[in-house]
């Protein structure tokens, strides 16, 4: 079986030493070697570096698109750029897809989709999310057949890195940022990791596999952990919880919900213990019942074991043709209810609490317990959590709070329950 891989970066690369390492195994699960016939470099000395001939290395789509004998494309470039237009040229030319590439799924999956299924041909990315946990195959084929109505995890293996660090070690998010971009957990540039934008299109993606609806990564709210203080890692182990950012998809009778969020869940609870780089995905279903997967969210031979087992799929199993959004459910931006965590700073003065309590009693927000710390220069900061709140409540009596001169800062956080 010949395939074509594009790009010569840290996954292409796993996946070249993973099919040289197993050859004989796939040749006796496929009955044939998977042979790589073209690689698509832009700069030929990497792909030589890999092993690659002449004959092989390419810096176009022509000769790929040109060869008959290539079934399989892999794209392994990233982004929505060139990665989008080759593997737009790939399916009309009739050859399978198998992507990595989480953008590019979280965006235009309905039209990527669309193509295979005119051509005929399967469009696999199990690698887009969870790295090298299988997620997507069990979701599409088992998980999402028995009723999903929340799916939600750690998406981000930086992120968890960070929180890791900061609840373990006491680091400040600064430094717990720095040593995750010294060890190579974070890019120079982290924000598209930091920010939750990473997570947010992991969880667009299970939210249409789980729920048969199209859910695109502008549907999803995000927010990241930047605002997330060594004060409110230490409230929350003092409170039996650890602070995680949670992708989070929700069926509602309605429709469909999806954010990222940083969120404070007990430690009774399995992804509490999710630690490092690590990712998890717990799903609820009225079928299954709970389950989580849990594994390496990156790295090039964990994602490259989710490609190859994408390439062997696609050689061996027929395209779905049924249609993946059946459901067609609209997403809403309004979360349900939940418990939150509110940190404030404020003006340590007579009143200022009895106004503070006010504002959220304005809101139909009632509060569940508070505690005051004292702080330099006449501040104090407030740790309250409420009762079951209404999202956007909480929303507004946060603006409505930021807003006022004796309040000088703060941030909220959703709080997972005991019992989900
Ligand atoms: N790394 C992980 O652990 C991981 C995990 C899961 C999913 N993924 C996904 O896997 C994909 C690849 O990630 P990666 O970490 O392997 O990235 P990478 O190391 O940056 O590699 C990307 C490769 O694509 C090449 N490339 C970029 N634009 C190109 C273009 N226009 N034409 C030809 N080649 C181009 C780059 O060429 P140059 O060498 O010339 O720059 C490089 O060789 C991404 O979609 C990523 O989200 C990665």
């Amino acid at each position: 079986m010949n395939i074509a891989i594009l790009g010569c970066g840290t996954v292409a690369s796993g996946v070249c030493r993973l099919i040289a390492k197993e050859r004989e195994g796939i040749a006796r699960a496929l009955g044939e070697p998977v042979v790589i016939r073209k690689i698509l470099a832009r700069t030929s000395a990497k792909a030589r570096a890999l092993g690659f001939g002449e004959e092989e290395i390419c810096s176009d789509m022509a000769p790929i698109l040109a060869d008959p004998t290539i079934s399989v494309v892999v794209e392994l470039i990233g982004g929505t750029g060139d990665a989008r237009t080759f593997v737009e040229q790939a399916l009309r030319s009739g050859k399978h897809v198998v992507t990595a590439n989480k953008d590019l799924i979280a965006l235009h999956y309905g039209e990527l989709l669309a193509l295979a299924r005119e051509n005929s041909v399967s469009l696999l990315f199990e690698a887009s999310v969870g790295g090298g946990i299988p997620l997507i195959e069990p979701l599409r084929q088992t998980l999402a057949l028995g009723g999903v109505r929340r799916i939600y995890g750690i998406l981000n293996g930086t992120t968890n890195f960070i929180l890791t660090r900061m609840a373990r070690d006491g680091m400040g998010y600064a430094d717990a940022l720095s040593l995750a971009q010294k060890l190579g957990y974070a890019e120079a540039d982290p924000r598209s990791d930091v920010d939750g934008l990473d997570a947010g299109r992991k969880i667009a993606i299970l939210a249409t596999l789980a729920f048969h609806s199209r859910v695109t990564f502008g549907d999803v709210a995000c927010e990241g952990i930047s605002a997330v203080t060594e004060t409110d890692v230490a409230f929350a182990a003092r409170t039996g919880r650890t602070i995680k950012l949670l992708g989070v998809a929700q069926r509602q009778e309605d429709g469909v919900t999806a954010y990222v969020r940083p969120a404070l869940v007990p430690n009774a609870h399995p992804l509490a213990s999710v630690s490092d780089a690590y990712n998890a995905v717990f799903l609820q279903g009225d079928a299954v019942g709970d389950v989580m997967l849990y594994g390496q969210g990156a790295g090039a031979m964990p994602t490259a074991n989710s490609v190859l087992s994408d390439i062997l799929r696609a050689a061996r199993t027929a395209p779905v043709h049924s249609d993946p959004f059946y459901e067609d459910l609209p997403v809403r931006d309004e979360g349900g209810e939940s418990v939150y965590y509110v940190r404030l700073l404020v003006q340590d003065r007579p009143k200022v609490l009895s106004g503070i309590a006010g504002v959220f009693g304005e809101y139909g927000i009632s509060l569940a317990s508070l505690v005051q710390e004292t702080r330099p220069g006449e501040r104090a900061e407030l740790m309250l959590f409420t009762h079951a709140a209404r999202e956007r409540d909480l929303r507004a009596a946060m603006e409505a709070l930021l807003a006022r001169g004796d309040v000088h800062g703060g941030c909220a956080m959703i709080c997972l329950e005991e019992k989900t």
